[in-house]
C-alpha cells in the first residue's frame, strides 16, 4: 500500500459529511502543532500530501487520504485539540467533530494520539483517551519530533507516558517513537498499518 502513490479524498467540517465507509479507517488525533499533517506527509512519502505549518491550528477539517488504486486503508488527518488562538465557537465546533468522529465510526479501527516527544501527555490527551476508552476504540500513542528532544528527556517523557496510560483499557501497551524529519520510526508505523489494514 505505502508503494502505491496516495491521494487527498475528502475534507469536511461535518460529521454527516464523511466519506462513504470503505475499508478500514486509522486516524491521527492529537493536539495543535504535534505534527500529525507531517507524520502523514512521512508515512505515505509525499512532502506536501497534507499541509503543514509552524502556526498552531493549520488543519481544519477531517482530511482523508486512501492509496490511488487501493480504499482498503484510509488515514483520516483530524484538526487538532487544545488550541487555544481560535475563537471560542470554532474549538467547540472542531472539539465536536472529533468527538462524533472518534465515538461513531465503526470502521476506524486504530486511533494514533500523537503527542510532543518534548511536552508529554496533558490534560485534552487524556480526555481524549478517556473518550476512547469509553467507546472501545482502540488507541496508540506516538511520540512526535523526537529528533528535538533530548534523550533524558525522552526516557522521561515515555516512562510517564508508560503510566498514563497503564490502566487504561482501549490503550495499546506499547509506545511508538517517531520523527517526521528525520523519518525515524516511519518503517515500523507503516508495517503496523498494514497489519491493522489486513487483520
Ligand atoms: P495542526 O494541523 O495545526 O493541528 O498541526 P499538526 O499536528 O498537523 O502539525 P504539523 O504537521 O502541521 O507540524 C507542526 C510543526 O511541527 C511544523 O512546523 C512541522 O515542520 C514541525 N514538525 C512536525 N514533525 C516534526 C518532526 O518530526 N521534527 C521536527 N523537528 N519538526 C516537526
Ligand atoms: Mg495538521
Amino acid at each position: 500500500l505505502f508503494a502505491q502513490a496516495w491521494d487527498f479524498m475528502w475534507g469536511t467540517k461535518f460529521f454527516h459529511q464523511l466519506p462513504p465507509i470503505e475499508g478500514v479507517e486509522i486516524a491521527f488525533a492529537g493536539r495543535s502543532n504535534v505534527g500529525k499533517s507531517s507524520l502523514l506527509n512521512a508515512i505515505t512519502g509525499r512532502k506536501a500530501l497534507a499541509r503543514t505549518s509552524q502556526t498552531p491550528g493549520r488543519t481544519k477539517e477531517l482530511n482523508f487520504f486512501r492509496p490511488e488504486k487501493d480504499p482498503t486503508l484510509v488515514i483520516c488527518d483530524m484538526p487538532g485539540y487544545g488550541y487555544a488562538k481560535a475563537s471560542k465557537k470554532e474549538v467547540a465546533a472542531w472539539n465536536q467533530l472529533i468527538l462524533d468522529y472518534l465515538k461513531g465510526r465503526p470502521n476506524l479501527r486504530r486511533v494514533y494520539v500523537l503527542v510532543d516527544s518534548r511536552h508529554g501527555l496533558k490534560q485534552s490527551d487524556l480526555d481524549v483517551m478517556t473518550t476512547l476508552d469509553k467507546a472501545a476504540v482502540n488507541y496508540q500513542v506516538i511520540l512526535t519530533k523526537v529528533d528535538k528532544t533530548k534523550l533524558s528527556e525522552l526516557t522521561k517523557t515515555l516512562v510517564k507516558v508508560k503510566l498514563g496510560i497503564k490502566k487504561r483499557p482501549a490503550a495499546h501497551p506499547e509506545v511508538l517513537l517517531t520523527s517526521a524529519e528525520k523519518k525515524i520510526g516511519i518503517t515500523l508505523l507503516r508495517a503496523q498499518m498494514l497489519h491493522l489494514s489486513e487483520g
